[in-house]
């Protein structure tokens, strides 16, 4: 029994790492289509519904090997008996199979449901600050998604296991009335009463391993469903080319990198929703590049094109000179470090040398964190900010990274006047400096002359910003 928890606990495990790993290779755009609450429930309720599956198959096996050694003695004991049971199991699986679709298909019905529930679940965490600001819509979205959802949840569960208990019931029922037609004198008119004997005891024997297959059923039954959604979020994931993986070049070569007539487009429902391009930009060392526009203009799209995590539709990527194939994605990423407007910040500094972290430190107390924060065995010590010192603190991990380029996308937003000056006026003619070249989306007018140039962003097209033009 241990051997089978741990067999299906590893598989189910590697699983989870395969589903992980896929995601990391899946294209940003193909992973916002499978919707983040679709792909957490995938990772956790669907696996954790495929490792109890995986059990009841694994019983399941032990079990059909039971059945199957006892037909093979009742075969050598009396043919007859073992035709009968041969005969009734066959029957009796070909009546179950048809009517465990019932149950099964309540299962996926369930799990269909479980989707809305997971994505009412998260918005209730995210949103619990609204939510709790807001008494009345809280109520409502309590009402209307959360509970809502859970009851149907429930209830079809509830429908799918019933169901089950049915066909089990039945199943069983089906097989003793079996049994005790088997052992009728008028089937087995030549058995002595030895062997009568022996067939009454192999089959008592073979109705518990029976009643186990049975009562398996729920758990393979739900985890048929599981396991097609999570096939199925395969499918999507794989339907995008795969990003192949690369070793970085631990020191980056860079001259230049330009985006020749790149277009990007993004389609609602299958249609034409929004156009970023052709563009056309040139980006070479120690140079600082500000991308300015109004809101919804295409400046982040630009950047997730730039550093090589959307797709485009046409129009290609040449780093020193060189086109960039779709299998080089990887190695080209390697050049940046970006913080992005919705960054996530992770505590473990990789490929950090002793020299790269004394300057961090410097960094740490020039941004007035360090005493919130050290870099501790290969590590930020706490990560307790506020929100301006948390993105503070982005800055320092990408400056860790000692790539090439820096993308910003509207750092200094939400930094006070002290900083974000700082950020114009030092931290960047300082990267300026280390040879690394910028590209800073802004809306601090205040700040243009510390760029080399300013481009503009107008309705997905990128053009030279002049300080006569209208900005938003
Ligand atoms: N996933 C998406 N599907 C369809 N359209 C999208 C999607 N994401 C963005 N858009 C559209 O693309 C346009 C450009 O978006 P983008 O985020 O690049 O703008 P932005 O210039 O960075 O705006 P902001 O200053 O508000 O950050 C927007 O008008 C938006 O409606
Ligand atoms: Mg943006």
């Amino acid at each position: 029994m241990r051997l089978m928890m741990r067999l299906s606990e590893n598989a189910i495990s590697r699983a989870r790492v395969d589903l992980c790993k896929l995601i990391l290779e899946t294209p940003i755009e193909q992973i916002s289509r499978c919707g983040n609450p679709k792909i957490l429930a995938a990772l956790t309720t669907d696996m954790d519904i495929m490792s109890a599956g995986y059990r009841a198959l694994i019983n399941a096996l032990l079990n059909t090997v039971v059945v199957l050694s006892s037909i093979a003695y009742l075969f050598a004991i009396y043919v007859p008996f073992g035709v009968m049971l041969l005969s009734f199991l066959l029957v009796g699986v070909v009546i179950q199979n048809r009517a465990t679709r019932w149950p099964i298909a309540r299962a996926a019905q369930a799990r269909r449901t479980l989707d809305s529930l997971h994505e009412s679940l998260s918005r209730l965490v995210r949103g619990a600050r609204e939510l709790q600001l807001n008494r009345q819509r809280a109520t409502f979205y309590l009402e209307t998604a959360v509970s809502r959802y859970a009851g149907k949840t429930a209830q079809l569960v509830a429908e799918c296991m019933g169901q089950f208990a049915l066909v089990t019931s039945l199943g069983e029922l089906m097989f003793f009335s079996a049994l005790l037609l088997l052992l009728l004198p008028v089937f087995s008119p030549h058995a002595t009463a030895t062997v009568t004997a022996s067939a009454i005891i192999v089959m008592l024997f073979v109705s518990s391993s029976i009643g186990e297959l049975l009562h398996l059923l729920p758990d393979m039954g739900r985890a048929t469903a599981s396991l097609s959604h999570v096939l199925a979020m395969f499918d999507i994931m794989q339907q995008a080319p795969r990003v192949t993986q690369q070793k970085p070049s631990p020191k980056p070569h860079f001259e230049s990198i330009e985006l020749r007539e790149l277009i990007h487009e993004y389609t609602t429902n299958g249609t034409h929703a929004f156009k970023v391009g052709p563009v056309n930009f040139t980006l070479q060392p120690s140079e600082i590049v500000f991308i300015v526009g109004g809101n919804g203009s295409g400046k982040t799209t630009l950047m997730m094109l730039l550093l090589g995590l959307y797709e485009p539709k046409d129009g290609c990527i040449l780093l020193n000179r060189k086109n960039i194939e779709a299998h080089e994605l990887d190695r080209y990423r390697s050049y940046f470090s970006a913080v992005f407007s919705d960054y996530e910040l992770f505590d473990t500094i990789f490929d950090c040398s002793l020299e790269t972290a004394a300057r961090a430190t410097v960094l740490l107390e020039k941004l007035r964190l360090g005493d919130k924060t050290s870099i501790t065995e290969g590590r930020f010590s706490s990560m307790a900010l506020s929100s301006g010192q948390r993105k503070r603190l982005a800055l320092v991990s990408a400056y860790l990274e000692d790539r090439p380029v820096y993308v910003f996308d509207e750092w200094a937003a939400d930094q006070d006047p002290q900083f974000r000056h700082m950020f114009y006026s030092e931290l960047l003619p300082e990267l300026r400096r280390a040879g690394k070249a910028v590209v800073a989306i802004t809306h601090d007018s205040q700040y243009f002359h510390y760029a080399d140039r300013v481009l503009q962003m107008c309705n997905g097209r990128l053009s030279a910003w002049s300080p006569t033009s209208t900005m938003f």
